[in-house]
């Protein structure tokens, strides 16, 4: 089974938002999105809006981890491609509340690159409800999958706080 990825230190803005998108049945509710759905049903224990700030902030003061690189990728070529993401998410990787762009700095790279395929085939951003995810789905349309991971490889090493580790986990993606 696939484990959840790290969220320590995202801001309680983007927690927040996701844990209601999950319990509004926003994400969470495809099938055909294994691991949103697992989400969806442990997250069924979360109603209360008061609970769902309280947890959010929790996460959001715990320290960032440093993580492995295992996303193979020309990082030179991803950061030309991140020139399309930076309006949004910010030249740093740091996020934007204003647009609800959550950073990409603190995240794991095979998280990140997961999600960008989610988007590209619609398997995640395509409810009616979810204006942010369809602006991203959208984002990611015209990008190839060596375009993916190029970009996610240059975030991962070179906006990611803390820096990464310095060994390639076995059997990384190639
Ligand atoms: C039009 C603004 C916009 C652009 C351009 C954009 N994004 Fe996003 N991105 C968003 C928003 C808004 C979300 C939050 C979606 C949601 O609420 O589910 C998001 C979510 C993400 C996520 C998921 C993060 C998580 O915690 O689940 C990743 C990864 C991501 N974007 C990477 C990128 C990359 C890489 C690019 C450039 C190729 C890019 N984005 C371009 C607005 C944008």
């Amino acid at each position: 089974m696939q484990r959840g990825p790290i969220i320590d230190g995202l801001p309680a803005w983007t927690v927040e938002l996701q844990l209601k998108k999950f319990r509004d049945h926003i994400r969470g509710s495809n099938p055909a999105n294994k691991s949103e759905l697992l989400m969806g049903a442990g997250e069924s224990i979360l109603q209360d809006d008061e609970e769902i700030r309280r947890v959010a902030e929790h996460i959001a003061s715990l320290p960032p981890q440093a993580h492995l690189l295992t996303v193979r990728g020309d990082k030179n070529r991803g950061k030309l491609i991140y020139l399309q993401c930076a309006n949004c998410h910010g030249f740093k990787g740091e996020g934007k509340l204003e647009s609800k762009s959550p950073p990409l700095n603190t995240l794991e790279d095979w998280f990140q690159l997961d999600q960008l395929r989610k988007f590209k085939s619609g398997l995640r951003g395509k409810h009616p409800q979810d204006a942010e995810g369809n602006a991203m789905r959208l984002a990611v349309q015209g990008l190839s999958d060596d375009d993916l991971k190029n970009v996610t490889r240059y975030i991962a090493e070179d906006l990611a706080k803390p820096k990464p580790l310095p060994k390639r986990e076995p059997g990384a993606k190639k």
